[in-house]
């Protein structure tokens, strides 16, 4: 690889026990999750509820209060607190194992909540979930969890992967009637409908695994690593499709993004997640803007 420049980190990437990369940054710029982690702790401030509250505005539609979470007796999330407006995004970014997919799984209940609270809502009618199923907070909360990769049935066609989607509903024709309305949003899928699923591009893919959520037609998109494990011209038309949902739709969306520059220059909100809590907090841009966020994650 060509020359490190001056900014002399090649030295640790020579020194790291467990090395991973982030950002766009080349090799000589990758340097290990626990040196980012201990950089990121240097540099946290107190992050005070009301900078997340100043984020969101006004009136929150999601809300984490307090929250302690995480498998079994083992606790990741430590006192995590969260706002995100209606018709807002917000990326969480970090090092790996800081705990991002784990936010994500206790707001769909796929965890263990020890305490604290997540609420969903407009103005007062504010519901509390925390204690919600899954199947209850797609069917009666509106939010849908997107799969990461490989969560799609292979050998069903297209559309059966989208009735699928729908299989918390009452009535088989309601999925239908739902699939239908998403072939007409995405003509691209809609010309694959009757192919099998393996058969489809990465990229086609990871439209029908969103898709596939929208069929419970959820306010709140929760949404791990949209991009890994994509050409990058199918990562930009995934970030279009959430584009879309947010700008056009409405919808909420709370995403993991290890690409940190593209999640951070998509979402309005940005969260720097480590070790459990949160360390920085700001809109997207004055993250992109904050020079030591860009040296960790942004590759320099
Ligand atoms: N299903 C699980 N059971 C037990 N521990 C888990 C499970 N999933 C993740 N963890 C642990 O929780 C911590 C945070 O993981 P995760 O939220 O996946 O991190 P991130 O998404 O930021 O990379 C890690 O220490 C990981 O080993
Ligand atoms: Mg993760």
């Amino acid at each position: 690889m060509s020359d490190t420049g001056s900014n002399g980190r090649a030295d640790k990437a020579d020194s790291a026990q467990a090395i991973s990369g982030y950002g766009s940054g080349g090799v000589e710029t990758v340097i290990s999750v626990d040196d980012v982690t201990r950089q990121v702790k240097e540099m946290a401030e107190e992050v005070p509820v009301s900078k997340l509250e100043a984020l969101a505005g006004a009136d929150p539609y999601v809300t984490i209060e307090n929250l302690h979470a995480g498998y079994g007796k083992m606790e990741i999330l430590h006192n995590v607190n969260l706002r995100v407006a209606r018709k807002q995004s917000l990326c969480l970014i970090g090092p790996n194992g800081a705990g991002k997919s784990t936010v994500l799984h206790a707001i769909f209940g796929f965890n263990n909540i020890f305490s604290g609270s997540i609420r969903i809502g407009d103005g007062a009618d504010k519901k509390d979930v925390t204690k919600l199923s899954p199947n209850q907070k797609l069917s009666q909360a509106g939010i849908a969890y997107i799969l990461q990769d490989k969560s799609v049935f292979p050998g069903m066609t297209v559309e059966e992967n989208l009735w699928m989607g729908g299989f918390l509903k009452d009535q088989v024709n309601e999925a239908k009637q739902a699939a239908e309305m998403i072939f007409d949003k995405y003509p691209r899928l809609a010309a694959r409908r009757r192919h099998q699923a393996k058969v489809l591009s990465g990229g086609e893919r990871r439209l029908l695994e969103i898709s596939r959520a929208l069929v419970m037609n959820p306010e709140v998109l929760l949404v791990d690593e949209p991009s890994i494990g994509l050409e990058p011209r199918f990562i930009d038309m995934v970030f279009e499709i959430l584009h879309g949902l947010q700008h056009e739709d409405g919808k909420t969306i709370i995403m993991v993004e290890q690409n940190a520059k593209k999640g951070l220059e998509f979402a309005d909100i940005g969260y720097v997640l480590v070790s459990g809590e949160v360390a920085i907090a700001g809109s997207g841009d004055e993250l992109l803007a904050n020079p030591k966020v860009g040296q960790l994650f942004l590759g320099g």
